[in-house]
């Protein structure tokens, strides 16, 4: 019998809950937070208040559209970590407490590894092409750019990833200095779609190795933009979609020539994407260049998948109950838990 496991995702400012029967999805909910709109950008007390709020109610609607009752849950799984402190409080104190409650396995599942094995998740009545091992995959968020080597489930290595800046927070931060409302990445996205990407060029790291650094780009875009509205106080409004055009081409040009370089490296044609900065419209092209280009089998999973949720964390606990791994009751969250 397949079991059905109860995931929950609290690590930042999305409370999400979500059931699995086996590889299949039941039903995965989230609940964001708009009360960090105004701050431009997360802020931790207000998170974790917040997920304090939504837990309960976000697991009763993911029971619901599952179909399925506590006591159908076979096991139930959790983000200790990475992610804010006070916000992975919630969702682990949660997790305990059903655990204890139902006498069922915990189980703890590092958020990174989750935004990995998103690619497993399965929808009901469609199987669809999973990586095969040893893949390699670019997880692109807000906190996080790597280049991860998977040799199978729950056996994954960094082999580059940012000395400073993540990939998501380069396109946010640059975003604010253009005035445009957080989180920005969205945004630079859909006004690079008028822009040319060829209108300015800025200069990109040169980090060894599968490495990255966004923080230099990020202060060399502040430096062209002040330079140039001494001249045209205007610069900003009249040049807004191709600087988001010129800002987006080199971000993707970025990841690419280091994912590029490991592929060719470790001899991989297995190629995924993770993260919430797969939505990028150019990255995706840059994909799909790389399918053409390099003969690359690419995997980008739905978009539902790639930012917080907790349907891949419902997935990391299905291969990791069929391995056993359980945690006691003694289990902390931890905000630095690495790969
Ligand atoms: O994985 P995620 O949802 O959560 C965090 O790690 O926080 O990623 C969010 C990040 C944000 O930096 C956001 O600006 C970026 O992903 N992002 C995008 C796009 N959609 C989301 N960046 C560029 N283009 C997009 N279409």
């Amino acid at each position: 019998m397949n079991p059905v496991i109860l995931g929950i995702e609290s690590s930042c400012d999305d409370t999400s809950a979500a059931i699995i029967k086996g590889d299949t999805i039941l039903s995965n909910v989230v609940a964001g937070q708009k009360v960090h709109e105004e701050y431009g950008g997360v802020v931790p007390e207000l998170a974790s208040r917040a997920h304090q709020q939504n837990i309960i109610p976000v697991v009763h609607k993911a029971l619901k559209d599952a179909g399925v009752t506590v006591s159908d849950i076979s096991a139930i799984a959790f983000t200790r970590g990475p992610g804010l402190l006070g916000s992975l409080m919630v969702g682990t104190s949660f997790a305990k407490g059903f655990a204890l409650a139902r006498n069922i396995p915990l189980i703890e599942v590092n958020h990174l590894q989750a935004h990995v094995l998103a690619h497993f998740i399965q929808e009901p009545g469609q199987q669809h092409k999973v990586p095969e091992f040893p893949f390699l995959c670019l997880l692109v968020s807000g906190g996080n750019s790597q280049i991860v080597l998977v040799r199978d489930y729950l056996d994954m290595e960094i082999i580059g990833q940012t000395i400073d800046d993540a990939a998501g927070e380069a396109f946010d931060k640059c975003a604010k200095v253009m005035g445009l409302p957080y989180p920005g990445g969205p945004l630079i996205d859909k006004l690079a779609k008028e822009g040319n990407p060829n209108a300015f060029e800025f200069a990109k790291p040169r980090i060894p190795d599968f490495d990255y650094s966004f923080s230099g780009l990020k202060t060399s875009f502040l430096y062209f933009l002040r330079d140039h509205i001494k001249e045209d106080p205007g610069f900003i409004d009249n040049h807004r979609a191709d600087l988001c055009a010129s800002l987006q081409k080199t971000i993707v040009d970025i990841l690419m020539e280091k994912l590029v370089a490991a592929a060719r490296k470790t001899g991989i044609k297995e190629i995924a994407l993770a993260g919430g900065v797969s939505a990028n419209s150019g990255l995706r092209q840059a994909f799909l260049d790389g399918q053409k280009n390099y003969g690359w089998n690419i995997y980008i999973p739905k978009f539902a998948y790639t930012t917080d949720n907790a349907a891949m964390i419902a997935i990391t606990g299905y291969f990791k109950y069929l391995r056993k791994q359980f945690v006691g009751q003694d289990v902390a969250p931890f905000a630095r838990m690495i790969l």
